[in-house]
């Protein structure tokens, strides 16, 4: 027998099966070569969601629930390949949430954790743990596990956001916890902005002890990495499989930024074509500038500003960029890492 074969099933063999599953025993030979697979074996497809379609039925459903009567008016994007299951990969899922003029999404909290990326309006907050940010186009929000966090937007336009969040690991754990504040609102008992002079000023306070696995920083403005990310291309130093990539950090200890999943962004100069790569975190791109073309495992995707996409663990990706473009994508790559799974590999197999 070879890693890849299954023995014959043989009527004694057969038999042998049945007689033992009526008590509840399987013999690994005969599952042996579906589980442990010589490569990655994934029912997650490539795939790439229009923001404008999106956006559009969106603002139809905003005329059929309210954000407090939903909880969270979100629409999950469903991996075609996973349909059912609320998940964009494996491990992570992908919705798009918004909050009109004038709403509260609740406050709440849960063992999940989830992160934002903003990408239509402006000037909604997000609270978490008594502090409130205003979220801008582009901003990476965390909200780390069991926080309570709320949202509201008083700003005078719909504000649509991604939430990212690793429900599919929690569910996989059987670790989901989940519970109300009890208040549409919890008390904002910090300044705006604390928690970014307090941690994201290359300090931080004398004593301070880390306590938490995710980032005490909870806004990643997207002017701060973009302004680094168009100083550091000044230097013409790219990646072939990357052009330039930076991961968001957790500035107290340099992990990733939250603790089950990794958040990056990457910018792609005018005309670079990316090398093929793949690794075995199957990862969810959002593009915030520019346009291209993804081809993932051969199946070409054209991107303009704010379409998702995904692609699948091990399969072949390329980036084309037809303009400068940029990309914020996120994966459970920090996850696999601490677990010993991730792998990459650069250029053809
Ligand atoms: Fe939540």
């Amino acid at each position: 027998m070879s890693l890849t074969e299954k023995p014959e099933e043989t009527p004694e063999r057969l038999a042998f099966y049945r007689k033992i599953d009526r008590e509840a025993y399987k013999p690994l030979w005969a599952v042996f070569a579906d589980i442990i697979t010589p490569q990655p074996k994934s029912g997650c497809l490539p795939h790439l969601w229009r923001f404008q379609q999106a956006r559009e039925w969106l603002l139809e459903a905003g005329g059929l629930i309210s954000a407090k009567e939903a909880e969270r008016r979100v629409l999950i994007l469903e991996n075609p390949g996973l349909r059912g299951q609320s998940k964009i990969t494996t491990s992570l899922y992908a919705g798009l949430q918004l909050v009109l003029p004038g709403e509260v999404a609740p406050a709440h909290r849960h063992s999940q954790s989830a992160l934002r990326f903003v990408l239509d309006g402006g000037g909604a907050h997000t609270s978490v743990n008594g502090e409130r940010t205003l979220m801008q186009y582009g901003d990476f929000v965390i909200t780390p596990p069991w926080a309570w966090h709320d949202h509201g937007n008083q700003s005078e336009q719909p504000m649509i956001w991604l939430d990212g969040l690793d429900i599919p690991m929690a569910s996989f754990f059987d670790a989901s916890f989940a519970e109300g504040y009890g208040e549409d609102e919890q008390p904002v008992t910090r300044a705006t902005g604390d928690s970014q002079a307090r941690y994201g000023a290359n300090m931080l306070p004398v004593d301070y002890r880390q306590r938490e696995l995710a980032s005490p920083i909870f806004n990643y403005p997207y002017s701060r990495s973009r302004d680094a990310l168009e100083t550091m291309k000044n230097q013409q130093e790219w990646d072939p499989c990357h052009g330039l990539k930076m991961r968001y950090v957790n500035p107290v200890d340099g992990a990733y930024a939250m603790p089950t999943i990794a958040p990056f962004l990457q910018l792609l100069p005018a005309g670079f074509k990316t090398e093929v790569y793949r690794s075995t975190d199957a990862t969810v791109f959002v593009a915030t500038e520019g346009r291209g073309r993804t081809t993932i495992d051969g199946h070409s995707f054209d991107w303009g500003p704010r379409d998702i996409f995904v692609a699948p663990s091990w399969k072949a990706i390329e980036h084309e960029a037809f303009d400068e473009a940029v990309l914020f994508s996120y994966s459970d790559r920090v996850a696999q890492e601490k677990l010993g799974f991730w792998r990459e590999h650069r250029g053809e197999v």
